[in-house]
């Protein structure tokens, strides 16, 4: 058996792979298929320092191999998240990721302050497109990611990942300023920024008119960035974006990935992060490669 441990900025996971934030909830739904003792690590709904309620109705919308989501960063805030959902967490063999989210960078410290070790790591939501305040607001401006992860940093009792967003004109420039203000690794990509009208009743699907797009729609946009952000930073990598199979993972690790998020393809399929953890796994001895850290970044460029 190949190896499939990973590290992740000191954290060591069994396997490389996690769930994307926001389409696992806090977990329970899906242990009813399968132990989340099977991930590497499980990277929760954002949190925010006080409760969120969302946006309105409708919020998600099919896409051509894709879906659009509005939800807004609902979530019962830090503070009923570790009295209510960690207890039951913690049963489980896993790394556990909060995505912290808020509208001000104070937001941001307040959560991270909150929840203090009782994590394994954070990951900072600077790319959210569905909220007026905060989240892309942030992740689109390279001196205001190296400030708010600076300050987020300065008070993180665990790694901090930061999450990026794909909806920049140069990403590379937006991990190396992660990378400045002291982020401990990177995740990318969060949604693509999209729209789609009802011809019948000429307005947007989405009550918040537009949202975000996610799934296999935007793959190879997010290997294209994952490749190009390995050429610019050494901080390891959760690569994501429309990962459905074991072969997509490896896709995503070729371009640099260190580890990966199954995401959207879990709304079709509630085994999906199974389905890719043994899709890794079975690439492995088919290709004889005892260890799964040996194919990062081995892409070979025309
Ligand atoms: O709207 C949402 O809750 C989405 C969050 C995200 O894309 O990070």
């Amino acid at each position: 058996m190949a190896n499939m441990k990973v590290n992740i900025a000191g954290v060591e996971w069994k396997n490389p792979v996690t769930t994307g934030s926001g389409t696992f909830g806090f977990g329970r739904e899906y242990n009813e298929y399968f132990s989340l003792s099977e991930l590497g690590a499980v990277c929760l709904k954002a949190l925010s320092a006080v409760p969120r309620m969302g946006n309105p109705s409708p919020r998600i919308a099919e896409t051509p191999k894709g879906i659009l989501n509005s939800v807004g960063l609902q979530n019962p805030g830090a503070e009923a998240f570790l009295e209510k959902e960690l207890p039951w967490l913690r049963q489980f063999d896993t790394k556990l990721i909060a995505n912290l989210c808020g509208s001000t960078m104070d937001d941001y410290v307040a959560v991270a302050e909150i929840l203090g070790d009782q994590v394994d790591m954070f990951e900072l939501n600077i790319s959210c497109p569905n909220v007026k305040e905060g989240g892309m607001a942030f992740g689109t401006n390279a001196r205001m990611i190296e400030e708010i992860t600076q300050k987020v940093k300065a008070v993180s009792k665990v790694p901090l990942i930061v999450k990026l967003s794909p909806n920049v004109t140069d990403i590379t420039e937006m991990a190396r300023a992660a990378e400045a203000g002291g982020a401990d690794a990177l995740s990318l990509i969060n949604t693509l920024f999209g729209m789609k009208i009802d011809v019948k009743t000429r307005r947007p699907v989405l009550y918040n008119n537009m949202g975000g797009l996610s799934g296999p729609a935007v793959k190879p946009v997010a290997v294209r960035m994952v490749y190009q952000v390995r050429q610019a930073v050494k901080l390891p990598i959760i690569g994501m974006g429309g990962i459905t199979t074991g072969e997509d993972a490896i896709e995503f690790m070729l371009a640099g990935a260190n580890a990966v998020a199954v995401g959207t393809a879990g709304i079709v399929d509630p085994y999906a992060w199974i389905r890719v953890r043994n899709g890794i796994e079975a690439y492995l001895e088919e290709n004889h490669i005892q260890d799964v850290n040996d194919i990062v970044g081995t892409v070979e460029m025309h």
